[in-house]
């Protein structure tokens, strides 16, 4: 079975990669937070109005008697341990990456899934709009190297405690009137997290949305001042961003930038690639110092389906050019120790240790289509020899045992 569990292996480790490699480029530090903490993480951290803590949590309670949570998102759990592990008092700004499962309960569809993966970067300690601006050109970079062509990049600033209980309050006597025409849901939201309905997807919502007043019209001095740097960088970097007044986000704790980057080419509507965004009031929230931080986090699966729909091969899987083929109890054994050393030359090879005949174990190096296979029958084993047949055009040849890597390495490279 190629995939049994439906895990994409060849492209979900070209995504690693990419992330990975652009985690060292941007001397971010990988961390790995538990798959489970407690429910009151995220109730806290994520927030309680949002979607996620509402309805999509898997919670469950221990026989201790603990409630926890499988990991819904990864900033939370982040903050957790760098308030935990006194990482204030290391040199800020702190930089960390990650890459694992996050579950949240959701109606399985294309790019939605209960069990996905996420990467995710978060910067711990700086407030400068050069920090947004960095994660925004990270997350290009990231989706670059993945060779996607035709991206988009939706920036916001929601704002602060300063400026958005006012902007909200604006937009809650906007929105009153309105009431009966929105969707059931944004009138729930309209008593609990009013911003909420200005990315609602139902028409009849956005048509009441387009009208109102926009959060960086009503933004604060100070966070005018922030997103106007974060802008500025954005251009200098010529990175294709477009402002996006409706772009809230669905979670709590973003203050000032939120951002989204999108597939153009995606018809499918799966959704954004990559969200994030700036968050300087979650460490305080959640018991640490007053540190500000910004950051964003990707979905594996939307973006491999995404990667899947341009039609591009996978990742190109490494095809052995060997098979090593043994006959006899001496040459079994012998075998062992000359697969490790091919091992260690680098060189794949392809075996069928429990089989005793030749027959079926050349049929299968013919099956895999190797160029080489290697004979090692009783004779051989005791006079410390190997056949090498070349298997395209039939020839044989013997050589010394302790010279055959050397051998195969040269034909290889041939
Ligand atoms: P988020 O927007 O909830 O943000 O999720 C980020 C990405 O995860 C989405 O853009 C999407 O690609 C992917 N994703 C979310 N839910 C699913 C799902 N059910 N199935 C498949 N993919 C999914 C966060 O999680 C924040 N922690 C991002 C962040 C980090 N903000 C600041 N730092």
């Amino acid at each position: 079975i190629a995939d049994p569990e439906g895990y994409d292996k060849g492209h979900f480790k070209k995504v690693y990669e990419a992330v990975e490699s652009m985690a060292g480029y941007f001397n971010f530090e990988k961390i790995d937070t538990p798959m489970v903490e407690d429910t009151s993480l995220f109730e806290k951290g994520t927030g309680p109005t949002t979607e996620i803590v509402e309805k999509q949590m898997y919670s469950f309670r221990t026989k201790g008697g603990d409630q926890l949570t499988l990991r819904p998102e990864g900033t939370p759990p982040v903050i957790r341990s760098y308030i935990e592990h006194g990482m204030f008092n290391l040199p800020q700004p702190v930089k960390l990456w990650y890459f694992g499962p996050f579950f949240r309960y959701e109606k399985p569809q294309a790019g939605r899934y209960r069990q996905f993966h996420q990467f995710g970067f978060e910067v711990l300690g700086e407030q400068n709009p050069v920090i947004d601006a960095q994660i925004i050109q990270l997350t290009y970079d990231i989706l670059k190297t993945l060779r996607f062509k035709n991206l988009i990049i939706e920036v916001n600033s929601v704002g602060d405690s300063q400026c958005r209980p006012y902007y909200k309050k604006l937009l809650t006597s906007y929105l009153k009137p309105h009431r009966l025409s929105l969707c059931p849901d944004c009138r729930k939201r309209l008593q609990k997290n009013v911003l909420r309905i200005m990315d609602c997807k139902e028409a009849r919502c956005q048509r009441i949305v387009s009208q109102a007043p926009q959060t960086i019209d009503h933004l604060c001095q100070e966070c005018h001042n922030h997103f106007k740097g974060v802008l500025e960088f954005l251009d200098e970097l010529e990175l294709p961003y477009r402002l996006n007044p409706h772009l809230v986000r669905g979670l709590d704790y973003y203050t000032k930038t939120v951002f989204e980057v999108c597939d153009q080419d995606d018809l499918e509507g799966r959704g954004s690639l990559v969200g994030g965004g700036r968050y300087d009031s979650l460490t305080k929230l959640l018991g640490g110092r007053d540190v500000p931080g910004c950051g964003m986090a990707g979905g594996v699966e939307r973006i491999i389906e995404s990667i899947k729909a341009r039609k591009e091969e996978a990742a190109e899987k490494v095809v052995p050019k060997v098979f090593l083929a043994q006959l006899g109890p001496l040459a079994q054994r012998k075998s062992l120790k000359l697969f490790e050393e091919f091992r260690k030359a680098k060189i794949i090879v392809l075996e069928s240790f429990g089989k005793s005949s030749l027959g079926p174990q050349l049929n299968k190096a013919n099956k895999a289509g190797v160029e080489y296979s290697l004979i090692f029958g009783q004779r051989e084993a005791l006079e410390d020899s190997i056949i090498i047949r070349d298997m395209k055009s039939g020839s044989q040849k013997t050589v010394k045992l302790n010279k055959v890597v050397e051998e195969i390495k040269k034909q290889l490279k041939n």
